[in-house]
């Protein structure tokens, strides 16, 4: 039996928790392994007092829970960790730290579930030569080594039933109602729930918008006596010849994140309101579509993505990661996490979005 870590690093997602239940059950009952829980993400590698056991009697009672019980960071890359000298921040290379602390906890493995960040930093610790076993996570479900991420589909399933009731008062109202939903660059969030959510348009980073076709298709509802319609815009959307309206002007202040300056929302609003009449308000849904309870779904994938990270301890599989192909759980090289994946913009789902009459505003 082993000695095993277990972190949680980048933005968390609901069912987090489902697979640290997963994997601390079925580790402890087959394997008669020991987990040591690290808090904070790879900080609690770095920072003092921030391990500490991991037992199925703390997994009790958390597979609904939104979150994660160990914590997380989004800005704790060992390779550039940033500090506080004084008034200034100073960022330092601290991963042989690391290492030396995964030695002095006697950790035979390190398990790191997280996004591209976290997933991509476990890969240059097992090249240093850290045993790596990783687990891919993101309500953004951009991920190229899986075809989904756990947290997308609860999600969806928020932003879904917010459309559906920013129907009825945008339909009380005769409003333009614009929602502004996450996916950082990706479109998946924003496609899948403004199909789901019945959104008359639907705007993503992978197909820049032209306003006026924006316009047309609002004009054309309102001749059909519909004054009101509901335009579901990822974040990351932008107008053609414009730039990124949030995700590029954000700020990174080193040890704080990223503070969001701006909305992608505002900003079509804005151009929209050059051409219209009509009353427009903005929602920005922001974090509520990554807290509170995961689904079923998410809770299944998440469990088997715990479960499957002891096949690969078992194997030897280090600096690979838990992966979903084609309906199983299979183990893929953690190199893979780098890799992006973005909408096919003429996919099928695009392509019936607009057979049905939904504008992408190309
Ligand atoms: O990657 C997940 C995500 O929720 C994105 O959809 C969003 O752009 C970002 O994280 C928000 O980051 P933060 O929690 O740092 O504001």
């Amino acid at each position: 039996s082993l000695r095993l870590g277990v972190l949680t690093g980048g933005g968390d997602c609901p069912g987090l928790n489902a697979l640290i239940r997963g994997l601390v059950k079925r580790g402890t009952h087959e394997f008669g392994h020991e987990f040591v829980g690290i808090e904070n993400g790879y900080m609690g590698l770095v920072e003092p007092d921030l391990t500490r056991p991991l037992t199925e009697e703390d997994t009790r009672g958390i597979l609904p829970k939104g979150g994660t019980i160990l914590g997380t960071s989004n800005r704790a890359n060992p390779f550039i960790y940033a500090f506080r000298e004084g008034e200034r921040w100073v960022e330092r290379d601290v991963s042989d730290a690391v290492l030396r602390r995964c030695e002095e906890l006697k950790l035979d493995g390190v398990v790191a579930v997280g996004g591209d960040g976290t997933l991509s930093i476990g890969h240059r610790l097992s090249e240093k030569g850290l045993k790596v076993v990783g687990c891919p996570k993101t309500i953004d479900n951009d991920l190229s080594g899986t075809d989904q991420t756990f947290g997308f589909d609860t999600a969806r399933l928020i932003v879904t039933e917010a459309l559906d009731r920013l129907h009825s008062t945008a339909e009380a109202h005769d409003r333009v109602m614009l929602v502004e939903i996450m996916g950082r660059h990706a479109g998946f969030l924003t496609l899948e729930s403004g199909l789901a959510g019945g959104a008359d348009v639907i705007l993503i980073p992978e197909i820049p918008y032209r306003v006026e076709s924006i316009v047309e298709k609002l004009r054309r509802r309102a001749t059909r006596r519909r004054s009101f319609s509901i335009i579901a815009i990822s974040e990351g959307a932008f107008p053609v010849g414009g730039t990124l309206a949030v995700l590029d002007k954000a700020e990174d202040v080193p040890g704080r994140g990223v503070v969001r300056l701006g909305g992608s929302g505002k900003v079509c609003a804005d151009l929209l309101a050059q051409h219209l009449d009509a009353e427009i308000r903005v929602n920005v849904l922001g974090h509520l579509q990554r807290g509170g309870s995961p689904s079923a779904a998410d809770r299944v994938l998440a469990t088997r993505y715990g479960c499957k990270v002891l096949d690969l301890v078992r194997d030897g599989q280090w600096d690979h990661m838990v992966a979903l192909r084609a309906g199983e759980i299979v183990a893929v090289p953690l190199s893979e996490s780098r890799k992006e994946r973005r909408v096919d913009a003429s996919g099928e789902l695009v392509r019936f979005a607009k057979s049905m009459g939904i504008s992408f505003g190309d």
